[in-house]
C-alpha cells in the first residue's frame, strides 16, 4: 500500500526574534499559560501516523510542532516545523482540566522525529519518536494489565511498570509498537495512578495501542487518555448502551505493515446492560475484515478478557460465554493470533478451530504450529507491572469444547485448550515478530523475583518462584511459530524495494510454505527480476488405465494493498524433479515483461504424460523468473498461484 503522503516543506521563512531590555519587570506570556500533562504518543490509523494525546489544565487553542530531529538546531524547532492542531474538550468533573489529541500524519520512513505540545511561548518538553521502513517485517510488544494501584502501593507498581518498558526496549529498540492487554490503571477515574502509568518516557518515544479493560471501563478517563484511531463510539459497542455515559469503550482498528489489528471493548459482551454485547463485536470485526482484510497480510484481534485462560478467571460466566461466542466467527474470518489480558497468567492456546482443538496431535509446548484453514492461537499475557498475579487453576470435568474447563488428555494440570501455562509471580511480556512467512510469538521475563515486584514485595502472593540464574531478566518462558496456512494453490510474495539491488532469499518448507522470490533486483534502472523456484509438486497415478495427464497452473495479480502489477510479468521453466510416471515437462513460457503474450496469468502447462505411461509417482517443479517495469511501487506482493490437474 502506498500510504505516505509526502509533506510539504515548510514556507521558507525566517523566524526574527529579537529581545531588547524594555525595562519591565516580567516577560510577557500568554495568560493563564496552560499545564501540560500526561502526554503519550498513540498508534495512528497507519505505520505514517500517530496520535499524540495529553491533559490541558486550561482551555486553550494547542497544537503539536513536529520536524526531524535532524532539523532542529540546539534543540530549537525550525520556522519549518509542521503543526498539527489539537482537539478535545472538558474533561470529566472528577479530574478537572481538559483533554487534548491531535493526528501527526504525513510521517516519512527511516526518520528520526521531534515533537512537542502546546501552544507558541508555552511549550512541553520535545520528545522524540522514529519511523522504520514502512514495508516488511518487524516486532511489536503485548503487555498484560499494568493495573496500576492495584497491589495497594501505587509507587511499586510505577517502578515495575517503568522497569518492563524499560527491560523490554532495551532488548528491543526497534519494536514498532506497544500494545496494551487492557486495565492500564486499577480505579478508572483516579489521576494518581493515570500518572504513574503515563510516568515512563517510554510511553512518549514508541505508539501505544490502548486495549480497555474492566478497571479502565468505569469512566472517561480511558478515553480521555488514550485517543485511538478508527473508533466507532456507538452504543452497541459500550457495556451500558450509552456513550454519553460516564464511562469508556468503543471498538478501533488499524493496520500497521500489513498487519491489521482490531481491538474491541470486550466490557460489553451481553445485551442485558444496554450495550450490543458480543453479537455487536462480531459485526464489527467482520465488516472491518471485509473492508480492510485485503490491505494486511495478518489479522491480529486485541481484548481485555482472555477466553482461554489459565487462572483466577478461567471459569468466569462472561469467559464462558464469549468463549461460546467468538471462536467459531474467529475462525471463519481467517484471524491469525488473538491478544488477551485479564488472567495476570501467561497462556498459549492450542490452535482452535471452531471452538475446539484444531489438531488433537497438537503436542503440549510445540514450537512450531501449523493452522491450516481455521486454526486461530489465543495468547494471555501475564502483569507487566508486578502489580497483581493471579494463581493457575485447576481443570474440572465440564468438557473439552465450548465452554468447557475440562482437562487436556495430554497434560491433565491444563486446561484442554491451552498448549502452554504459566505463573511465577514474576513480570513479563509477550513480543511478536511479524515475518514474511510466519509470526514468533515469544513470552519474555522482564523481571526476577526482585523488586520492583510489588505483589510480591507487600506479601499479596506469597511465594515467587523464579531462579536468577536459570530464568534471568530476558529469558523466554514460551517460544512458538505460526505458519499460516496458503490454501490449495502455492501463494508466490515478491518484494520490491527502492531502486537499489538487494539480495536474494527464498525458501521452501517441508509444507506448502509462502514461495519466496525475495527482494527484486534492479537491472540499470529498466526492470526488477526477481527468481525462485515452485515448491515441488507430486504427481501420482496409479489408474489401471494409463490415460493421458497434464498439469496446468496460472498466477493472479501481484498485490500489496492498492498496489499491483499483473500476472503476466511471471515466466517460468517446468522441470521434472524426481522422474516417474511419464513426466514430461511442459515448454518454458517467459515473462510477459520480454515478450509479449508471454507470462502466467492464463493457465499454462507445466507437465504431462503421454497415453499408456508407467504408474507411479514424479515430482515436478519449476523455475521462477519474474520481470517487471523499474517504475513498479515498492511494496511487498503477493500473488496466488493455482495448480489444475487434467486427465482423461
Ligand atoms: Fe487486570
Amino acid at each position: 500500500m502506498k500510504r505516505t503522503t509526502p509533506r510539504v516543506a515548510g514556507a521558507a521563512l525566517l523566524g526574527l526574534v529579537v529581545a531588547v531590555g524594555s525595562g519591565l519587570g516580567n516577560p510577557v506570556l500568554a495568560d493563564d499559560p496552560a499545564t501540560l500533562t500526561g502526554i503519550i504518543l498513540g498508534v495512528g490509523a497507519n505505520e505514517s501516523q500517530r496520535i499524540v494525546t495529553w491533559y490541558s489544565s486550561a482551555d486553550t487553542t494547542q497544537k503539536v510542532q513536529l520536524a526531524p530531529t535532524s532539523a532542529l538546531v540546539n534543540g530549537d524547532f525550525p520556522a519549518s516545523a509542521a503543526t498539527f492542531a489539537a482537539i478535545g474538550g472538558a474533561n470529566i468533573a472528577t479530574s478537572g482540566g481538559f483533554n487534548r489529541h491531535a493526528t501527526l500524519t504525513g510521517l516519512q520512513e527511516h526518520t528520526a522525529y521531534s515533537y512537542r505540545v502546546g501552544t507558541d511561548g508555552n511549550w512541553s518538553p520535545a520528545y522524540a519518536f522514529k519511523t522504520q521502513d514502512f514495508e516488511g517485517d518487524y516486532d511489536f510488544l503485548f503487555y498484560g494489565d499494568p493495573q496500576i494501584g492495584s497491589s495497594g502501593d501505587v509507587a511499586k507498581d510505577q517502578a515495575g511498570w517503568q522497569d518492563t518498558l524499560d527491560v523490554s526496549l532495551a532488548a528491543n529498540p526497534n519494536a514498532e509498537l506497544l500494545v496494551s492487554g487492557g486495565d492500564q490503571v486499577e480505579t478508572a477515574n483516579t489521576e494518581t495512578q493515570w500518572n504513574a502509568f503515563l510516568a515512563p518516557d517510554k510511553l512518549r518515544q514508541y505508539p501505544w495501542a490502548a486495549t480497555i479493560g474492566n478497571h479502565d471501563v468505569g469512566g472517561k478517563a480511558y478515553e480521555q487518555h488514550l485517543f485511538t484511531p478508527n473508533t466507532d463510539r456507538s452504543g452497541p459497542l459500550y457495556a451500558n448502551g450509552n456513550p454519553a455515559s460516564n464511562t469508556s469503550g468503543g471498538d478501533y482498528w488499524y493496520i500497521y505493515k500489513d498487519v491489521l489489528f482490531i481491538d474491541l471493548n470486550s466490557n460489553s459482551y451481553t445485551t442485558t446492560s444496554g450495550g450490543g454485547g458480543d453479537a455487536a463485536h462480531l459485526a464489527y470485526v467482520s465488516d472491518v475484515i471485509q473492508q480492510h482484510g485485503g490491505e494486511a497480510k495478518w489479522k491480529v484481534l486485541v481484548y481485555h478478557h482472555a477466553i482461554y485462560s489459565p487462572a483466577d478467571h478461567a471459569k468466569d460466566g462472561d469467559n464462558k460465554a464469549r468463549r461460546v461466542d467468538f471462536p467459531t466467527a474467529f475462525s471463519n474470518l481467517g484471524v491469525d493470533l488473538v491478544l488477551q489480558g485479564h488472567d495476570h497468567s501467561y497462556s498459549r492456546s492450542y490452535l482452535i478451530k471452531n471452538g475446539a482443538k484444531a489438531n488433537p496431535d497438537e503436542q503440549p509446548g510445540a514450537a512450531d504450529v501449523y493452522p491450516g484453514p481455521g486454526g486461530v492461537l489465543y495468547v494471555t499475557g501475564n502483569s507487566a507491572s508486578g502489580s497483581k498475579y493471579y494463581d493457575i487453576t485447576a481443570p474440572d470435568n465440564s468438557g473439552t469444547s465450548g465452554a468447557g474447563n475440562g482437562a487436556d488428555p495430554l497434560n491433565p494440570n491444563n486446561y484442554w485448550y491451552n498448549s502452554v501455562q504459566n505463573q511465577e509471580h514474576v513480570r513479563s511480556y509477550v513480543k511478536v515478530q511479524v515475518r514474511g512467512d510466519k509470526l514468533v510469538v515469544q513470552n519474555i521475563r522482564s523481571g526476577t523475583c526482585a523488586a520492583p515486584n510489588a505483589a510480591v514485595e507487600r506479601g499479596n502472593v506469597k511465594w515467587c518462584n523464579n531462579t536468577d540464574a536459570a530464568q534471568p531478566v530476558g529469558s523466554i518462558v514460551d517460544n512458538v511459530t505460526v505458519h499460516p496456512y496458503h490454501g490449495d494453490g502455492q501463494q508466490l510474495q515478491v518484494n520490491v524495494p527502492n531502486a537499489a539491488p538487494g539480495e536474494f532469499g527464498w525458501s521452501i518448507g517441508g509444507y506448502n510454505g509462502l514461495v519466496d522470490l525475495g527482494t527484486a533486483e534492479e537491472h540499470n534502472g529498466d526492470y526488477f527480476q526477481a527468481s525462485g523456484h515452485l515448491n515441488p509438486i507430486v504427481v501420482t497415478d496409479s489408474r489401471r488405465s494409463l490415460a493421458p495427464w497434464s498439469i496446468s497452473a496460472s498466477v493472479s495479480d501481484f498485490r500489496d494493498g492498492a498496489k499491483s502489477f499483473p500476472g503476466s510479468y511471471l515466466g517460468w521453466t517446468p522441470k521434472v524433479l524426481v522422474a516417474g510416471v511419464g513426466a514430461q515437462a511442459s515448454a518454458a513460457v517467459p515473462s510477459g515483461y520480454d515478450v509479449q503474450g508471454g507470462g502466467l496469468d492464463v493457465s499454462r502447462p507445466l507437465a504431462w504424460a503421454d497415453q499408456g505411461h508407467p504408474r507411479g509417482t514424479a515430482e515436478v517443479g519449476a523455475d521462477l523468473d519474474l520481470k517487471i517495469p523499474a517504475s513498479s511501487d515498492k511494496g511487498d506482493y503477493r500473488a496466488t498461484l493455482t495448480i489444475t490437474a487434467l486427465s482423461s
